[in-house]
């Protein structure tokens, strides 16, 4: 199986590049199956929509998190090639506070099985200033991501310490998020042909 991750902060243009590889594996048949976390099936929307709208502690958030997780790579069917919006870098990022998450989240990586270690994970790394200004300009967040907008400096922070843990073979790409949308969907693609997860 290859995987791709997508990953990255609120206004990232996360969702944007994810839509723009799909018509890109669209218009070229390239076989692909899109998933995202929380969620990612039927039954895992609904979960989707508790933990979102949730005032869960950080602890239970990490254990709804792996166990949707869990949930959702037992019950892929994926042909060609998976990519995934968020997966578990986003929980390193946002829920890791201290040092007993930060081992806690690290064991539960290791119980998701090798095959579904991304090949590639793709980081749109927002700065300060672009971040600033997308908020002013586009529509407000849901609670939840509200909720995270202060803790932006740590989930960078965190962002940056899981990029560098060796996850399996996977390569960690970090991208800058200011360029524009039609330049990082180049730099993507031309990842995904330079590491052969497609022609
Ligand atoms: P999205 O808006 O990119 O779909 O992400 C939904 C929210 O869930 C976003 O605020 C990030 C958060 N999230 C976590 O905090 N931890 C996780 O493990 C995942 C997958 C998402």
């Amino acid at each position: 199986m290859k995987i791709i991750s997508f990953e990255g902060f609120e206004y990232s243009g996360k969702s944007t590049q994810i839509k723009l590889l799909k018509d890109y594996f669209k218009k070229n048949k390239i076989i692909s199956t899109f998933t995202r976390e929380p969620g990612g099936n039927k039954d895992l929307e609904k979960i989707r929509k508790v933990i979102l709208n949730s005032d869960f502690n950080n602890l239970t958030l990490i254990m709804y998190f792996f166990a949707s997780r869990f949930a959702l790579l037992s019950s892929l069917k994926s042909k060609g090639l998976l990519v995934f919006d968020r997966f578990f870098d986003s929980t390193y990022a946002y829920q890791k506070t201290n040092n007993e998450e930060k081992k806690l989240i690290l064991n539960l990586i290791k119980f998701i099985e090798k095959k579904y270690i991304p090949n590639i994970t793709f980081y749109l790394k927002i700065d300060n200033k672009s971040l600033f200004l997308r908020k002013k300009n586009r529509g407000v967040l849901n609670k939840f991501d509200q909720k995270y907008l202060k803790d932006f400096t740590r989930i960078q922070n965190n962002y940056n310490e899981i990029s560098k843990y060796k996850v399996h073979h996977r390569k960690f790409i970090t991208l800058d998020a200011s360029k524009s949308e039609n330049e990082i969907h180049q730099q993507i693609i031309s990842y995904l042909k330079k590491w052969k997860l497609i022609k």
